[in-house]
């Protein structure tokens, strides 16, 4: 049997894992877990992305190089994967030697097919520094919308990816010196050869829907050829050149350098998958599944399969895009703190890995956007995991070892399962082998918690307990039938809920390894059931109250730091007319315990100001004091008296203290 690929974008190795990775990753590992059960040869890889100028920048702010920096992080996410349960089969990197070799080779074919071209063009260079400045390394104005932009991304404005030198005023990012137009030679893919071929690729490929109109539509719009080279030292080197290729064009050949690593240590034949393919028609298609976030739809569905096309490879067949995440309602973003980490705030905190699987497959549809809320983790824990389907197994288990000694078996000579579970777990299989070609993951689990309901109401409807008393043997008969839905369901949630599912297949002496999906209608792996435990741990409001608070905190610091950040232009601050002021009367405002009315000379005019410094000076020794006013702000009333201007002062433990000026000045002059 062939083999199938499936595999998940590469994380770069540059930060911690949060639940937007997860929001792909663990879909995929469900998807295999499915595809292993209904017994097709699956290989799942992926591995860390290494290279570009994000972790050369990073690595630099840290004194580290860029290996080490990548050591760090490719070690975090594997050991975060393993605890969600996302095995891959295997996890490489970008950095490694096999990695070079193999984008060395894809990008020697690509010449020698005569997709790449070489041409001069004008790049930002720091004069100070006295580098040419790559992607990340410069910031300038966008030349579509105008926002400030990266060197490869309008990041705040229009989003467009930005080739090597298009941006405009650029300036250096690490010593922020303005940046010089200098001509250099780099080379080039000439994606716009691949159009027709891409039109065609489109139309037939697989996938999430959300994935492929984008890229149709980004074809019928035009192309344009495709800068692959920088100058950076940190990547894999272009043949020949003191550049190296472009982390995009590097990255997805690590799905075919893993392949062959993996194919190495298992003893399967990568070529067969990359290169030789499955013919139809003009294309030759590798049954390779890419599961991606929806930022990368262009990368996967335009470049990529150009690329493989152009160097002669086999072409995906799938492209499934998850779609984006949002913490708390607020799309996510690390820099506001609407992230969760997964090591700081779920793992360590307790919280069972399942949970969040079950949450990321079911919460809605794969290509829809994906709310996470603590408070909404613990309503589908505790209301849909534990209320339906803990409650189901648990409640059988327990009374099948309480009455029985686990063991229905001895009771019935002759054993068939009813119609009606016969039907209903047969529908619910066929149901997620269905929803499974689609990769409609919250259809299969949602599939799966139909069956144990029915499984609920039929115990319910069959009272077990009373018929114990009165016929043991039609009670073993209900149980037993009560057993094989439990055992459905430990195989049709297994993927979903890989360690749960494990432990409660133990307590039913049944070993998951090789597990068919067919199993589930077979009367036989049902032991002697030992005594259970519930299958799911119920979340506490408290552990959610705690956690909610630990954001709380995180998103108010970050506004914090927005504000310090914040800057204002000289313009703005010379919008304020702030001048030097002289108090010629003063009075308190009767009825107020903190307002005095003031009449201030501010050159020419008397303004008169409300001020509430009542708690740190008497009107009278306010009399003659110059102070700071800030004079064109709107009037307004305080306790019905108007205000028409403001005095600066500090806020000294809920006191004010006056500004003054530092020596005499004459009432009017400006503050600049
Ligand atoms: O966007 C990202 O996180 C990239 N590191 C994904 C690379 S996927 C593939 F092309 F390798
Ligand atoms: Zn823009």
């Amino acid at each position: 049997m062939g083999v199938k690929l499936i595999t998940c974008g590469l994380p770069y190795a540059n930060g911690k894992a949060h639940i937007g990775h997860l929001r792909t990753y663990i879909p995929a590992d469900v998807y295999v877990r499915y595809l292993r059960l209904m017994g097709e040869n699956v290989l799942f890889i992926c591995g860390s992305d290494c290279h570009g100028t994000p972790i050369v920048v990073n690595a630099e702010k840290e004194g580290m190089h860029p290996k080490e920096l990548v050591n760090i992080y490719h070690e975090h996410f594997k050991s975060v994967f393993s605890a969600v349960g996302v095995e891959f089969d295997y996890f490489g990197r970008t950095d490694s030697d096999y990695h070079h070799e193999m984008t060395t080779q894809f990008v020697k074919k690509l010449v020698e097919n005569g997709y790449i071209y070489s041409k001069e063009i004008e790049l930002a260079y720091c004069p100070k520094c006295k580098r040419f400045l790559p992607d990340r390394y410069v910031e300038g104005i966008c030349p579509y919308c105008g926002a400030v932009a990266r060197g490869d991304e309008c990041d705040q404005g229009c989003g467009r990816y930005l080739e090597p030198g298009e941006i405009k005023d650029p300036r250096c990012k690490i010593c922020g010196t303005k940046a010089e137009f200098r001509k250099q030679k780099h080379y080039f893919f000439r994606l716009t050869a691949f159009r027709e071929f891409l039109l065609d690729y489109l139309d037939k490929l697989k996938g999430t829907e959300n994935a492929l109109n984008y890229a149709k539509e980004w074809v019928k719009k035009e192309l344009k050829d495709w800068c692959i080279t920088r100058n950076l030292e940190w990547g894999v080197k272009f043949p020949g050149e003191n550049l190296v290729v472009y982390v995009w064009v590097d990255a997805p050949i690590g799905y075919i350098s893993y392949t062959k690593e993996a194919c190495r240590l298992k003893g399967c034949d990568w070529k067969a998958i990359w290169i030789d393919g499955i013919s139809n028609g003009k294309i030759r298609w590798a049954d390779i599944t890419h599961f991606i976030g929806l930022d990368i739809v262009y990368h996967h569905c335009i470049f990529w399969p150009a690329m493989l096309k152009g160097a002669d490879f086999a072409l995906p067949s799938a492209i499934v895009a998850s779609g984006m995440v949002k913490v708390e309602g607020k799309t996510f973003s690390k820099s506001r703190g609407y992230v969760v980490w997964l090591e700081d705030d779920y793992l360590r905190r307790g919280f069972h890995p399942d949970y969040l699987r079950y949450y990321i497959v079911n919460y809605t549809s794969h290509q829809k956007d994906l709310n996470f809320s603590w408070r909404t983790l613990m309503d589908k824990v505790n209301n849909e995991l534990i209320a339906n389907l803990g409650n189901f197994i648990y409640r059988v288990l327990y009374f099948t070892w309480k009455n029985f000694d686990g063991n229905v078996w001895e009771e019935l000579d002759e054993f068939n399962l009813d119609r009606e579970v016969i039907d209903n777990i047969a529908k619910a299989k066929d149901e997620i082998t269905k929803a499974l070609k689609k990769w409609e993951f919250k259809v299969a689990s949602d599939t799966f918690m139909e069956l144990s309901s029915f499984g609920n109401n039929y115990f319910q409807s069959m009272e077990p307990w009373e018929l114990i008393k009165k016929d043991k043997v039609e009670c073993a008969r209900v149980v037993a039938n009560c057993l094989h839905i439990v055992k459905a369901l430990i195989v049709l949630s297994y993927p979903v809920l890989p360690f749960t599912m494990k432990r409660v297949a133990e307590y039913i002496g049944m070993n998951l390894d090789c597990i068919k999906i067919d199993s589930v209608l077979e009367l036989d792996n049902i032991k002697v059931v030992k005594k259970p435990k519930p299958p799911f741990k119920k979340i506490e409001e408290e552990e959610v109250d705690r956690v909610e608070k630990v954001m709380l905190e995180r998103i108010r610091r970050a506004e914090e730091v927005e504000k310090k950040k914040e800057v204002v232009k000289i313009e703005d601050f010379s919008r304020l007319d702030i001048r030097i002021g002289k108090v010629l009367k003063a009075e308190k405002i009767e009825k107020s315990k903190k307002l005095i009315k003031l009449e201030v000379d501010t050159g020419g005019e008397v303004k008169q100001i409300v001020a509430g410094i009542a708690d740190t000076y008497s009107p009278d020794e306010l009399v003659g004091k110059l102070v700071v006013v800030l004079v064109n702000l709107k009037p307004a009333k305080l306790m019905g008296v108007e205000s028409q201007g403001m005095l600066l002062a500090v806020d000294v433990g809920g006191k004010a203290v006056l500004l003054i000026p530092e020596r005499d000045v004459p009432p009017g002059s400006r503050v600049k």
